[in-house]
């Protein structure tokens, strides 16, 4: 049987400078969802690559002294290194300018040109070179582009057209009818209200003002229009029209990735030159947000562009792919910064992962001599626990289908979350004190088999990680534990299977004070350090030292405060306390007892199903005998009354604060 195919794609980069993190951003969707696709048994292609000609490179490279080939090339071997650091597991790299690619697009100019679809004409208009887009007077108010703002250059050329209206409502009854080929849905309405109600104009298809690109092939000094030239790349790269093999395989594409400035090329060209060639359309194009910084965009030319190889180096691949997946939800834009990032690692990669997988191994080593046997004596909790388990990859599955990355990685950390409570609950350090040895060997075998499933669905977000857990749990031999389908069974560990000692996979980041005094953007490489527990007092010490020398904190330090919506569950008063209450909260995957002096302001039952903000990281510390694990967050008026904070709208419990 024929494996079904699915083709993903990204769109080629412009090699004009090197590619900042925003770039990763739609690469690194495409590597996981191709990954997952692929362990699903899919016959994936995933295409990558760059867009090498037209008049910004062409002036660009000019500007370093250089041919637009060397040019081009060396900042191409830059992308594919860059590409290499970050996993990504592209089938084919096109670069537009190889033979094979240019070939085929001659082949199609000249096809679309003897079908009467092209035809010559003059240009007079608008052209912004930074987009290599055509824009009308009234588009262009005030002489700007309307999508990136740069001057516009007037244009009078001989050139050739091609004859979108004539294809205009077929490609508008066609998006009406496809619901999903474009997505998210708001970029459809764009499309549709801006560009195709107005109607749309027939396109500029060839330049003769400059050399740096594909000559029409039946008429020297023309050159194709780049981005009839770079969308062709999707199908030149399978062979069309020289060797249709591969396109009766992959085309039409199932999913092409996208930003959302360049939808209207993918979404109004794109299909209507593949109507043209007699191509069915892809079955989806969807246009993602942007990757911002506090202050706006990111651009060489404002110089605030954050270098991917720099923060790879940092903080290492399978981190920086999993903020750029979690972090932000893929159709919206989401804002990158350093805290965040940080955040991340520390609260989901070394608290919540991280802790599972050493806790599990210390605890294994301790009790067990590191051998897991095969579990004998079901107990509390264990039920579900599995269903859990079991139920995860089915969610994230339909998640990943819609490309909802963030909200897949939710429903796994909801699994992480849950094994650590299930650690808590079972008490092994209990059993082994009371000699229960047989629960004490299922439950440490329950834990190791959830990480084996974690680690499994991990795959298509951190392709490393994986590797080293199964290295720490002992099954990097064992494929068969460690496919997709693998996930969905329970028991596949196997009973007397020796682990290793644990090791920190994610150590937590902190803020060196040296901070204080930021070098230049440039320098700032080393200026973040990664240091692991060891290192806790010595920061202990600069925090205190910081906190001497001003009386302002600064946003890393706030950063270190885990702030979470806690809804509390239950309270009751402290025996013989009049200001105390013992309050039981939820952080949505967990609950937490404290002690919380408000019984002078506020009843017990006053007080329960109200969400509050909650210190999740403060240091658990014993009141009255009961231990206390964080702290409710209270105003205090001048005369010294405690009201509680609350959240502004419904939110779920465990959401962070920041
Ligand atoms: N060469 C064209 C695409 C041709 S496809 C046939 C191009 N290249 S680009 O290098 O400027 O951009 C490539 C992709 O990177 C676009 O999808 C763009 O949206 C994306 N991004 C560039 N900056 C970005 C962010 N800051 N955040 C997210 N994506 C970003 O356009």
């Amino acid at each position: 049987m024929t494996r079904k195919s699915f083709y993903i794609t990204t769109p080629i980069y412009y090699p004009s400078d090197k590619l900042h993190i925003g770039h990763c951003y739609t690469t690194v969707a495409a590597d996981a969802m191709a990954r997952f696709k692929r362990l699903m048994g899919y016959d994936v292609w995933f295409l990558t690559g760059t867009d090498e000609h037209g008049q910004k490179i062409e002036r660009r490279a000019a500007e370093a002294g250089k041919t637009p080939q060397v040019f081009v090339d060396e900042i191409v071997e830059w992308i594919k290194e860059l590409w290499d650091i970050l996993d990504i597991s592209y089938s084919d790299f096109i670069r537009t300018t190889e033979e094979r690619h240019k070939q085929s697009v001659q082949a199609i100019f000249k096809k679309l040109y003897e079908q009467g679809d092209i035809y010559k004409d003059k240009y007079e208009g608008l052209y912004c070179t930074p987009c290599e887009a055509f824009w009308t007077e009234r588009q262009a108010e005030e002489g700007c582009c309307p999508d990136c703002g740069s001057q516009v250059e007037m244009v009078s050329e001989e050139s050739y057209f091609f004859k979108m209206s004539k294809y205009a409502q077929r490609l508008y009854e066609h998006i009406l009818e496809n619901e999903d080929f474009i997505q998210p849905p708001s970029r459809k309405n764009e499309m549709i209200n801006n560009f195709l109600k107005p109607g749309l104009e027939e396109l500029c298809v060839s330049r003769t003002s400059f050399d740096w690109g594909v000559e029409v092939p039946f008429d020297n000094g023309h050159i194709v229009y780049v981005w009839l030239d770079a969308l062709s790349n999707y199908i030149t790269a399978l062979g069309y029209p020289q060797d249709m093999e591969k396109v009766e395989q992959y085309w039409p594409a199932d999913v092409q990735l996208i930003g959302k400035e360049i939808v209207r090329f993918h979404t109004i060209y794109w299909p209507i030159f593949l109507m043209a060639l007699g191509l069915p359309l892809p079955r989806q194009v969807f246009g993602h947000g942007w990757l911002l910084l506090q202050e706006g965009k990111m651009s060489k030319s404002k110089g605030n562009v954050i270098d991917p190889t720099v923060l790879v180096d940092q903080y290492g691949s399978d981190a920086i792919r999993y903020f750029l997946l979690r972090e932000i939800p893929f159709g919206s834009d989401g804002v990158f910064t350093t805290e965040a990032l940080i955040q991340r690692i520390n609260f989901d990669l070394a608290n919540d992962l991280g802790n599972l997988i050493h806790r599990t191994l210390n605890m294994v080593n301790k009790f067990a001599g590191g051998v897991i046997e095969a579990p004998s004596l079901e107990g509390e909790h264990d039920g579900e626990l599995k269903e859990l388990a079991l139920e995860t990859s089915g969610e994230m599955e339909k998640l990943m289908d819609k490309l909802l990355f963030s909200n897949a990685l939710a429903v796994l950390w909801k699994l992480v979350g849950r094994a650590n409570k299930y650690i808590d609950e079972t008490e092994p350090w209990a059993l082994n004190r009371e000699g229960k040895r047989e629960r004490l060997n299922t439950v440490l075998y329950n834990y190791v088999e959830t990480i084996r499933i974690i680690s499994v669905l991990l795959q298509p977000f951190m392709p490393k990680t994986p590797y080293r857990i199964w290295e720490l749990i002992g099954i990097s031999g064992e494929t068969s534990q460690q496919t997709w389908d693998s996930s969905k069974a329970w028991g596949l560990y196997k009973g007397g299977t020796r682990v290793k000692k644990s090791e920190v996979l994610f150590p937590r980041i902190e803020l060196e004070k040296e901070e204080e005094q930021k070098p230049p953007k440039k320098d700032r490489k080393k200026s973040r350090k990664v240091v692991g527990k060891k290192t806790a007092e010595t920061s202990k010490a600069s925090a205190e030292n910081q906190a001497e020398s001003s009386s302002h904190i600064k946003i890393d330090d706030f950063a270190r405060v885990d702030l979470r919506v806690a809804e509390i569950l239950q309270a009751e008063k402290v025996d013989g306390a009049d200001k105390l209450l013992k309050v039981k909260v939820s952080l949505g995957q967990e609950e937490r007892q404290i002690v919380a002096g408000i019984a002078q302001y506020y009843k017990p039952e006053e007080i329960v199903g109200k969400k509050v903000l909650f210190v999740a990281n403060l240091a658990p510390v014993k009141i009255r005998g009961i231990e206390s694990q964080g702290m409710l967050l209270a105003a205090v008026d001048a005369g010294g009354k405690l009201v509680l904070s609350s959240v502004d709208k419904e939110i779920a419990p465990g959401s962070r604060v920041s």
